[in-house]
């Protein structure tokens, strides 16, 4: 996607600078836009568990990398898996971590220590490559739904969306999950309005979608995360879509806190709600989500202080509960299959059920 007319992929290497990996602090959006240099699989490590790089496909793309420089250092086959275990723990959640080490694994065990460097930027470059191309048919299956929606109404008629947290480009490789529809939806003129969560605690919807949209022209609003369920018995919401860490084998959806929520609301509203994902986000090994997927508890203070901008321009953090009062942060949620109405993936659309996900993914 593009910033200020330059296309940009939310992650490079610079071959010039020692391969070293580029990626956007996002914790410094949207009133920064600073790159960081991460040159050690230490610096990989502490920007994903930062959330410097955030989103689940992006952070297992950012971890490739991160196995890449680690082999800059030392290739032999211990401190190659001590390295893949350290970064595959960064954080719990999101399947797409795991998975693309245990690809990155599988790909340099066989590769003699002294080729494993190139084999392993080649196999993450892949990675990167595979993210956008499944990320841009993702937007196109998705645009057909809004499309649908389009021609259901008079023609010009705006197409209300919601989304929760960020799930754009910055979230993945390029493109994003559940703002490629929207996105292409946009460009070939289609008059969409999205409402943006803000996603308390750490705001990605007001600050990094919110950002994301603006950067491309689409018009959107900024809104609290409990207006949803109002807005939605209003009528004033045609459609949500969502992204997501993790999907089960039977359509279970983890995605950031207050998911669940908007989906309950979407059901009572008789309002659709999708979830996108490229296959890297289907965790086959896992049926019941709810028991079954890791929820990230992180730091406390995300609750009890917020970040912003103050009046002279300068990031701060501002404390917003009493001294005394504990916090409790657990960073994502799971929505039953059965709030969902479909998932929207590299390969198609399909009901979030079993047999819908083998329908695509009959290999499986
Ligand atoms: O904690 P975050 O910001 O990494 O959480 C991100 C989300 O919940 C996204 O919705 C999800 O990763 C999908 S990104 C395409």
């Amino acid at each position: 996607m593009k910033i200020n007319g330059t296309p940009y992929r939310s992650v490079w290497v610079n071959e010039k600078d020692g391969w070293s990996v580029h990626i956007f602090d996002q914790t410094r959006l949207p009133f920064s836009l600073d790159i960081l240099r991460l040159t050690t699989q230490q610096d990989v490590a502490h920007a994903i568990s930062t959330m410097q790089v955030r989103g689940a496909p992006l952070i297992g793309a950012v971890a490739a990398y991160g196995l890449a420089l680690a082999l800059r250092q030392d290739a032999g086959d211990t401190a190659m898996e001590q390295n893949a275990a350290m970064l595959a723990a960064t954080r719990p959640t999101a399947i797409n971590l795991r998975w693309a080490i245990e690809r990155m694994l599988k790909a340099l065990r066989p590769v003699a220590p002294q080729d494993r460097v190139a084999a392993a930027y080649a196999e993450a470059g892949r990675i990167c490559d595979e993210d956008a191309a499944q990320n841009e048919a993702i937007g196109r299956h998705g645009l057909e739904l809004i499309r649908a929606l389009a021609k259901s109404r008079p023609a010009g008629t705006q197409i209300n969306l919601l989304t929760h947290c960020n799930a754009g480009w910055i979230a993945t490789v390029d493109w994003g999950t559940a703002l490629a529809p929207i996105y292409m939806a946009h460009d070939e003129g289609l008059n969409v309005h999205v409402w943006v969560d803000e996603t308390r605690p750490r705001n990605q919807g007001a600050a990094l979608t919110a950002w994301e949209l603006g950067s491309h022209g689409v018009p959107h609003t900024v809104i609290a995360d409990n207006a949803g369920g109002h807005l939605m018995q209003h009528g004033l919401v045609d459609l949500v879509i969502v992204g997501t860490d993790r999907v089960t084998r039977t359509g279970d959806v983890a995605n950031k806190i207050g998911t669940y929520l908007k989906a309950l609301a979407a059901q009572d509203n008789n309002v659709p709600f999708w979830v996108a994902l490229p296959s890297t986000t289907i965790d086959w090994t896992v049926a019941n989500g709810v028991t079954e997927i890791p929820i990230e508890e992180r730091a406390a203070s995300e609750i009890t202080h917020v970040a912003g901008r103050d009046a002279n321009g300068a990031l701060t953090r501002v404390q917003i509960t009493p001294d005394r009062s504990p916090a409790a942060n657990p960073a994502f949620d799971v929505t039953p299959a059965r709030l969902v109405t479909g998932l929207i993936t590299e390969r198609g659309c399909c009901p979030a059920t079993e047999a819908g996900l083998h329908t695509l993914f009959p290999e499986q």
